[in-house]
Parts: C-alpha cells; sequence; structure tokens
C-alpha cells in the first residue's frame, strides 16, 4: 500500500509513455508501466527507480480484455487505488492508400488504438470512481481532428478515441472522475521513426507522411509535460477536452 497518487500508463515502455512515466515519477506519483513488451515496461520502470521513484512493470496486451482488468487490479490492489490512467498504447499501421489498406492491418490498427483505449475505460473508470476519483488522459493525435492521407486506419482510429473520450467525460460528468483527450503533433519517437521509414519507402525523397510544417517535430517530454497537467488539480476544469501539443502545425 502507498499513500501517494498511484497512475497507469499504458504503452508505458515506448517514447510519450516512458517520458511520462519518468516525468510523473519526478511530481511523486507512483507509476505502473503496463506494456506489450515487458522487456520495454521493465527498462521504463527501472529508469523511474533510478529517479528514486516507486514503478512496477507489467505486461499488457491493450487488446485484450483480460489482460486490461488484470492491469487495474494489479493497479488497485497492489498500491490501494488508482488516480490516473494514461491510457497511451498505439500503433501506427501502414503508409498506404486505403485502396491497397490490408484488412488485417486495419483491424489491428483499430484494436490497439480504439478497442485498447474503449477496454481501459470500460475498466479503469469504475474503479477510479469507486475509490478516490482521478484523471483519466487518452493519446489522441492531431490525427484525431485532421486529415491526412495513407494513414487511413491510423486516422480513423485517433478520431474515434475522441468520440469515446466525450462520451465517457458526458457519462462520469459530476463524478470524481475526469477524461480527457491529449493530441500530439509529430513527436520524435520510434513510432514516428518507423512511419517516416514507411514514406520515404513509398516516396523516396518526398519529405514523409507529414506534409511540410512550419514547426518542429516535438520530444516526448514535450507531451509528458501536458498530461502531467490533465493529472493534475490544476486542470480540475477540465473534462471532455482534446488538448493539443504540436506548436502549432494544426493551425498553420
Ligand atoms: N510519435 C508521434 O509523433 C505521435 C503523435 C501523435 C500521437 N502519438 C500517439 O502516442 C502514443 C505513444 O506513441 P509513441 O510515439 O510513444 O510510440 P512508441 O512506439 O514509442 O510507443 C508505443 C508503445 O506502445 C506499446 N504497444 C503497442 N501495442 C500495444 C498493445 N497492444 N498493448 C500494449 N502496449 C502496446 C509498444 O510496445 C510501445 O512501447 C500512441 O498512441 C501514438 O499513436 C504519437
Amino acid at each position: 500500500m502507498t499513500s501517494r497518487k498511484v497512475v497507469v500508463i499504458t504503452g508505458g515502455g515506448g517514447g510519450i509513455g516512458a517520458a511520462t512515466a519518468a516525468k510523473l515519477v519526478s511530481q511523486d506519483w507512483t507509476v505502473v508501466i503496463a506494456d506489450q513488451s515487458l522487456a520495454a515496461a521493465t527498462d521504463a520502470a527501472e529508469r523511474c527507480r533510478a529517479l528514486g521513484g516507486t514503478a512496477e512493470a507489467l505486461a499488457c496486451d491493450v487488446t485484450s480484455s483480460d489482460d486490461v482488468q488484470k492491469l487495474v487490479r494489479f493497479a488497485s490492489d497492489r498500491f490501494g487505488g488508482i488516480h490516473g490512467f494514461f491510457a497511451n498504447a498505439g500503433i501506427s499501421g501502414l503508409v498506404t492508400p486505403l485502396a491497397e489498406y490490408p484488412e488485417d492491418v486495419f483491424d489491428k490498427v483499430i484494436g490497439v488504438n480504439l478497442r485498447g483505449v474503449f477496454l481501459c475505460l470500460k475498466y479503469a473508470l469504475p474503479a477510479m470512481r469507486a475509490g478516490a476519483g482521478g484523471s483519466f488522459v487518452a493519446t489522441g493525435s492531431t490525427a484525431s481532428i485532421r486529415g491526412r492521407a495513407l494513414v487511413g486506419a491510423y486516422t480513423a482510429s485517433k478520431h474515434a478515441v475522441l468520440g469515446l473520450v466525450r462520451t465517457a467525460a458526458m457519462e462520469y460528468l459530476g463524478s470524481n472522475v475526469r477524461v480527457n483527450a491529449v493530441l500530439p503533433g509529430p513527436i520524435h519517437t520510434p513510432m514516428m521513426d518507423s512511419i517516416n521509414e514507411m514514406a520515404a519507402k513509398r516516396n523516396p525523397g518526398g519529405g514523409g507522411v507529414l506534409r511540410a510544417t512550419p514547426a518542429p517535430y516535438g520530444t516526448p517530454e514535450d507531451v509528458a509535460n501536458t498530461v502531467a497537467f490533465l493529472m493534475s488539480p490544476d486542470s480540475s476544469h477540465m473534462n471532455g477536452a482534446a488538448v493539443v501539443v504540436d506548436a502549432g502545425n494544426t493551425v498553420a
């Protein structure tokens, strides 16, 4: 048991997830880092402990109802409750026109990016409401609010994440739980590297899938800082919000 605030982070072994874990640990949160890759989660947890924090790693595939239920139970039993949940696991899918987009890859992207967030909302929110309440943040993308050629499954899944977040925010309105989305623009992480590799293969010299943008890529820490704000009481009047973190690219 711990008297500290407890936050669960899915995709916590990846770029944005691990940076958010480090940020929250530095603010005295206890962090449960869940990832499909136990090695990545363990590595991120070790880095949090090296910062003097309390962190546990757990293998969890967010497309599996059993895994998500186990994750919620693990955090609740081990640390006495969940006060923050960052539903952040996601995959990019392929850089391919819709007419050529493989159906199985489409299903996989929807499975991780949408069903994964649905399962986290379904099982974590009741546990949070039954406890001390808290803040749930899901990772959308600027692809949640813009069209983009060649990444149809990703764009559709991230649009739908906003639909789920807004639904949950309304269902829990007036309770002790808030639900918001963070929408990063391009961020330097392994996922963005792989998108740009795929785009470069498709169109050598074409500058990647993203059209030229006036603002540079962000860092995982840029997103982590915003998530930490959404987790904190400083954002207590925010619910159902979609917070863009993109240095202005979306409005340019
Ligand atoms: N990098 C960007 O530019 C960018 C921009 C907007 C939104 N995002 C979103 O941010 C989130 C984190 O992405 P990132 O850039 O840190 O990528 P990343 O690839 O570094 O991290 C993603 C993590 O999710 C994990 N994961 C994948 N499938 C999983 C599953 N089924 N269950 C549990 N974990 C799983 C991976 O193992 C990995 O550790 C994603 O939702 C992504 O769509 C990223």
